[in-house]
């Protein structure tokens, strides 16, 4: 069957084009200007101090868990109703992921089942901003406080949105003691694969950087030195402690740039395309949407995702709006149900309202440049495929 209205799309101008032909034209590809101005770039944007690169946003949590201390014997809280990298990070550690159950509501981490779930062995919780709607980070910073927990933000789907009431307000990835962002091509904003860690602490940042380049203690790139004639940085070679090549590309860097500085704009289409189906959308019986304002909250839209009137089969509805070439996804499966699971401990867990809303979750085609005319076509074809006949 072929996709007539996909999933995401990246929005790529010529200034994007431009910017990586650019670098394409010098000769340093890794570790070079691109990567700083885009990493300083990043900082700025959030407020943070640091901003360190890295080759995606599952490297991103890999390496912020590891510069947390998280390991052997730990336990990190996370919810189950969430992109499957967050508990493989914190299993790639040897840690154990706890799951805690979401708000209805804003399908974020539920404060009180984040504080039931915290035993001796709790030492942080990775609070993801899921579908770009910030977490509460008021209640979740208390609790971080009150049993002395890490605050790992996991801002992979929120880049761009803000917690708090302004002029107090925030934005997602400048609460946590690490924070991270990710960039694949569905996210607002992309640099193909890529992500970032944000922190205010510059011990952090250097241990960062240096885990995900061979734990390296120096990020000068050899390839510059040759290309300089100048002698070979002489810890190229000297590797502190084992690390790992989660490099970012300075084409990806330079792309990220560019994306970066259209962010605003980027978030405003994004915005609009909600508010447009949600307008057509409002007349389906039993189909609840997203909410598209929450208090205390900008949200930066990353899906569009509806759940689904409570009778009604979602494989059914996926089928036949597939048949008809509209992209649908299944945001997200739990993941203490998920096959890798089983004979987990967890697996026996208990979660309500992540149990009964996942089944239920569209996700609907939604990106900068959907036309208006395509999303009336979903609406239609979703309204059929609920009530058919
Ligand atoms: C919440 C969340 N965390 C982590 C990731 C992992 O990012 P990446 O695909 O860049 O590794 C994603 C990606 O979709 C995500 O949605």
């Amino acid at each position: 069957m072929t996709v007539r209205i996909p999933l995401a799309a990246p929005d790529i101008t010529e200034a994007e084009i431009e910017a990586v032909t650019a670098v394409l034209r010098t000769s340093q590809l890794s570790l070079g200007p691109e990567l700083e101005a885009f990493e300083k770039s990043l900082a700025e944007y959030h407020s943070v101090d640091h901003a360190v690169a890295v080759s995606s946003g599952t490297a991103g949590l890999h390496l912020a868990l590891l510069a947390l201390g998280v390991g052997k014997g730990d336990e990190v809280i996370i919810p189950s109703f969430a992109f499957i990298a967050v508990a493989n990070a914190v299993v790639q550690v040897h840690a154990t992921p706890v799951f805690a159950e979401i708000d209805p509501v804003s399908l974020n981490l539920d404060p009180a089942s984040v504080e039931r779930a915290i035993t001796p062995h709790t030492r942080a919780i990775l609070v993801v901003h899921t579908f770009g709607v910030p977490a509460e980070m008021d209640a979740l910073g208390a609790i971080a406080r009150r049993h002395r927990l890490a605050i790992l933000e996991d801002a992979c789907e929120a880049v761009g949105a803000q917690f708090g009431d302004p002029p107090a307000a925030r934005r997602a990835g400048s609460f946590g003691d690490l924070a991270v962002l990710g960039f694949y091509p569905n996210k607002q904003l992309t640099t193909g694969e890529g992500g970032a860690v944000l922190c205010r602490d510059a011990a952090y940042a250097r241990r960062l950087r240096s885990l995900r380049n061979q734990g390296r203690s120096s990020d000068r790139d050899p390839l510059a030195d040759a290309v300089e004639s100048s002698p070979r940085s002489p810890d190229w070679l000297d590797h502190a402690e084992p690390g790992y090549n989660y490099r970012l590309a300075e084409m990806a860097c330079a792309l990220g740039r560019v994306q970066l500085s259209r962010l605003h704009e980027m978030l405003a289409l994004r915005e609009a395309a909600a508010k447009r189906y949600d307008e057509l959308l409002a007349d389906i019986p039993g189909l609840e949407r997203p909410p598209v304002e929450l208090p205390r909250r900008a949200i930066s839209w990353f899906v569009y995702a509806v759940r689904l009137p409570i009778d009604v089969d979602r494989n059914r509805v996926q089928s036949e709006l597939a048949r008809q070439g509209v992209a649908t996804g299944r945001y997200f499966p739990p993941i203490h149900l998920q096959p890798a699971w089983r004979g987990h401990a967890s697996a026996a867990l208990s979660l309500p309202v992540t149990e009964a809303v996942a089944p239920r979750m569209l996700a609907l085609p939604f990106f900068n440049r959907i036309d208006p005319s395509r999303q009336r076509e979903v609406a239609d074809a979703l309204r059929r495929a609920i009530s058919p006949g």
